[in-house]
């Protein structure tokens, strides 16, 4: 196991069946019609990634992401709000949670326990405790995804998606795997990610993943407002990075072809590009089978480092600190 203390490698392993568990406690839910016009995800870090993804794949109602302590004036009665916080502590998703119930939307918690369930909100999906949050992406995202498949909001494959991370999960600890050898890549390097729609949610799990996993900085744009100015700025300050740009083959063709320019504009100040590409047919299995590779290449990146990928203990230091005084938010 060696600095894997916590063996992350078995979650990642395991991560298929993480999401037919997630799938089974989604098709639990207990949910009546709902009338709504929008909706909202309310978390942070590992939390609220989940809304993220379901943003690029609601087409037929706007999915905002709120990421702090407020929520907007125009949240109401035609709100389906979900509130998602692995561990039920988080002041942030308290305080907007406290804001919702407030503003009559109809409100999902999804959520591992915490302060958030002594509430007894009366729409609680309970999900097992005892992951670190980035780490039951599954369980987020897979209950709000089952609920909003039966409210008519999204229709995907998912036998496919299955299939296509069963069959992933055999390779991904090979040394010749699509992860591991951009973890090779990476050490001693500066990622800069870049991707375009639909797979900007993957882009920011990527940087969250390397951060938390690998405990180093990386950096995400998207294609094609980075064409407007970051790119001006290659080369200043020297950095050895390397570029990961993330691709789909649906991208719209003329993205494509500005990143074939981008790739010849920035090729000579970077140590490479490296372009990594989804998988499958819907976009579903698409956006969740290049995020699996992401948290792989952050567990390989944490190995070689020589860090454990588990534990986070800044996040846990802030979240004390701040919880300590007893101020209310
Ligand atoms: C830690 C992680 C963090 C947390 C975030 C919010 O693994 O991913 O980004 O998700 O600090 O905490 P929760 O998810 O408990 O609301």
């Amino acid at each position: 196991m060696g600095v894997d203390k916590q063996n992350m490698k078995r979650v990642l392993k395991d991560f298929p069946q993480q999401v037919m568990d997630a799938i089974r406690i989604g098709e639990e839910a207990k949910i009546s019609r709902l009338n709504f016009n929008s909706i909202v995800f309310c978390g942070m870090g590992g939390s609220a990634i989940g809304g993220d993804i379901m943003a690029s794949l609601v087409k037929s109602v706007p999915v905002s992401v709120l990421r702090s302590y407020d929520i907007p004036e125009w949240v109401g009665e035609d709100t389906l709000a979900f509130v998602v916080s692995y561990s039920g502590n988080t002041e942030e998703t308290l305080s907007a949670y406290k804001k919702l119930k407030k503003s009559g939307a109809d409100i999902i918690c999804i959520t591992s326990g915490g302060k958030l369930t002594e509430d007894k909100p009366p729409l609680t999906v309970r999900i097992p405790s005892g992951f670190q949050p980035r780490c039951a992406i599954g369980y987020l995202f897979f209950p709000a995804f089952m609920v909003l498949r039966k409210l008519g909001v999204v229709d995907f494959d998912i036998d496919e998606l299955l299939s296509k991370l069963t069959d992933m999960s055999r390779n991904q600890d090979n040394e010749d795997s699509v992860a591991f050898t951009l973890a090779s890549k990476l050490v001693g390097r500066f990622p800069i990610i870049y991707a375009a729609s639909p797979l900007e949610p993957v882009a920011r799990r990527w940087q969250a993943q390397f951060n938390e996993n690998s405990k180093v900085l990386a950096h995400i744009n998207i294609f094609p407002e980075l064409n407007h100015n970051e790119m001006v700025g290659f080369g200043s300050p020297e950095i050895d990075n390397l570029v990961i740009i993330l691709r789909d083959p649906e991208y719209n063709p003329r993205i494509q072809k500005r990143i074939e320019i981008t790739k010849g504009i920035i090729s000579r100040y970077t140590s490479g590009i490296e372009e990594i590409y989804t998988e499958g047919d819907s976009l579903l299995t698409r956006l969740f089978s290049l995020m699996y590779i992401g948290d792989w290449a952050s567990y390989h990146l944490a190995i070689k480092r020589g860090v454990d990928p588990t534990p986070v203990e800044r996040i846990a230091y802030l979240k004390e600190k701040l919880a300590s005084g007893g101020d209310s938010y």
